[in-house]
C-alpha cells in the first residue's frame, strides 16, 4: 500500500521504519526536507521510501498518517487540497503548549481533525502508545492494544489490517467521539513515563480472564 506520513520525528520515523519492514511504499514529509532527522529516516528505512512536500505526501498516501506536533496540524490540514474520501490516520495528542493537560476547549483533537480535513475519513489510534514501541516492540506478554476510532466501519476495518500487520493488537472502540478518551489514555501513558520517570518502555495491553465465570 502507498502511505504517506506528515512529519518526520519521532513517531514519523519509526512508523517509516515498521511499515517499510512489512513491504509499504512510504512518502514522509517533514519542514525541512534536508534537515538531519528526514534524512537519517530516509537512510535507515531503505528503497521503498522518499521525501517530499506535505501535499505530495497527501497525493501519494492511500492512507496519510498525521504525526506532526499539534499546533501545526491545524495549519497542516488547512493547506492540503484533494484529501477527499482518503484515510487519514490521526495520531496527534492536542496537548497544550506548557504540557500541562490536553486542550479541553475542544471536545477532541481526532474531531478536531476531521473539521480541518472535512472531506477526508479520519480514524484515530496509535496516539496511546510511545514512538520507541511502534516499530515491532516485543513484550514480556501479550501484544500492545491499539484502539481505533471513528465514523466510518471500512476505514477502521483497513486500518485494524494495517495495525495488525505491525503486531499490535488492534480494537474498534467506536466513532470519533471516543478520541477524546484515547487522548486522556495517551496522557496517563506520557503522565507515568515523565511525570512519574517509569519511562517509555512499555505499552498496554488487554488480559482476558481465563475463567469467564469470575
Ligand atoms: N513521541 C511519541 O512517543 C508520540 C506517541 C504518540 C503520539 N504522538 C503524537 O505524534 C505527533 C508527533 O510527535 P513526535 O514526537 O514525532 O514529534 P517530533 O519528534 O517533534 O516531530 C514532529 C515532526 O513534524 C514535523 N513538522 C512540524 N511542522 C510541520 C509542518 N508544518 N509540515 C510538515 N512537517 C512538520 C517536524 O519537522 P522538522 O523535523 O523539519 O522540524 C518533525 O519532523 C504529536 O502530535 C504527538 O502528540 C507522539
Amino acid at each position: 500500500m502507498q502511505i504517506g506520513i506528515i512529519g518526520a520525528g519521532m513517531v514519523g520515523g519509526a512508523l517509516a521504519n515498521a511499515l517499510t519492514k512489512v513491504g509499504h511504499q512510504i512518502t514522509i514529509s517533514a519542514r525541512e526536507p534536508a534537515g538531519n532527522n528526514l534524512q537519517s529516516i530516509l537512510r535507515k528505512a531503505g528503497p521503498n521510501i522518499q521525501a517530499g512536500d506535505n501535499q505530495s505526501v497527501a497525493d501519494f498516501g492511500e492512507i496519510v498518517i498525521l504525526a506532526s506536533p499539534w499546533p501545526s496540524t491545524k495549519e497542516i490540514l488547512k493547506g492540503l487540497s484533494g484529501l477527499k474520501n482518503k484515510i487519514i490516520i490521526d495520531l496527534t495528542n492536542p496537548i497544550l503548549a506548557d504540557f500541562s493537560g490536553l486542550d479541553k476547549t475542544i471536545r477532541s483533537g481526532g474531531e478536531a481533525v476531521a473539521e480541518w480535513a472535512s472531506d477526508a475519513i479520519v480514524v484515530k489510534t496509535l496516539n496511546h502508545i510511545s514512538s520507541n514501541m511502534m516499530d515491532h516492540p516485543s513484550l514480556e506478554h501479550g501484544k500492545p492494544i491499539i484502539f481505533v476510532a471513528g465514523d466510518d466501519n471500512a476505514a477502521k476495518s483497513i486500518v485494524v489490517t494495517l495495525l495488525e500487520e505491525l503486531e499490535f493488537e488492534a480494537e474498534d472502540c467506536g466513532a470519533l467521539s471516543m478520541s477524546t478518551h484515547l487522548e486522556s489514555l495517551a496522557w496517563l501513558y506520557i503522565n507515568r513515563a515523565m511525570v512519574q520517570n517509569k519511562g517509555r518502555h512499555f505499552a498496554f495491553t488487554i488480559a482476558n480472564a481465563i475463567d469467564k465465570e469470575q
